[in-house]
């Protein structure tokens, strides 16, 4: 793949075959790349950690919000929810929450993915508290800066360009295809 193949089938994707389970070790090999990442000052505060195991991942879907544009559906059913998570996560004796680095390095990761046939989804909307005491970890020492989500896809996510009123929000259709409106190149240089 080239990396405009690459960059153009690594969408969003939320609904999975949660059959599909994805090993502890393919995980530690995303995380390896997100280890290879740039951080700010060079710090390096993040910490990840890896879940696999589905009553786990059961317990940190608990603590997610899918698809704010998408106000009628409740996030992935049973059987198409996610098969594995990386917990993106702030060592606050290493550091006081880089976000940047936490969405640079959430999206080595989900490139990596893609690259091995899989998919998933960044989130920001978390109960932060909730998925820390899940995870047992102290929130004095560790803030969950993002969750990557990951599985097998099954969900056709298409890019588009924006309507005619140049909303940004994605869609879906009777199908259930779902649509990402992008900016044109020529929109986006000034
Ligand atoms: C920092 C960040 C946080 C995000 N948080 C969420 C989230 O909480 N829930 C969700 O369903 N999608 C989340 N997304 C995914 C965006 O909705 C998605 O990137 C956008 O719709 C464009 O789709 P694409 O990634 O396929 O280009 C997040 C993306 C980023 C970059």
């Amino acid at each position: 793949m080239t990396m405009l193949e690459l960059a153009t089938k690594s969408r969003s994707y939320r609904r999975f075959d949660e059959s599909a389970r994805v090993t502890e070790q393919t995980l530690r090999e995303l995380i390896e790349l997100a280890r290879l990442a740039p951080t700010a000052g060079n710090a390096q505060p993040l910490r990840f950690r890896p879940v696999t195991e589905p009553e786990m991942c059961a317990r940190v879907f608990a603590t997610l919000g899918w698809a704010a544009a998408l106000p009628d559906w409740p996030g992935p059913a049973q059987g198409e929810r996610p098969a594995a998570y990386v917990v993106v996560l702030c060592d606050l004796d290493c550091g006081s929450g880089k976000r940047p680095d936490a969405a640079i390095a959430a999206q080595t990761m989900l490139l990596g993915a893609v690259e091995r046939g899989l998919g998933g989804c960044m989130l920001g909307s978390v109960r932060r508290e909730e998925l820390l005491a899940a995870l047992g970890l102290d929130p004095a020492r560790y803030a969950v800066e993002l969750v990557v989500a990951l599985g097998r896809p099954v969900e056709d996510v298409r890019l588009t360009g924006l309507p005619a009123d140049g909303s940004t929000r994605y869609w879906r259709d009777a199908q259930g295809v779902h649509y990402v409106p992008k900016r044109s190149l020529d929109d986006l240089i000034v």
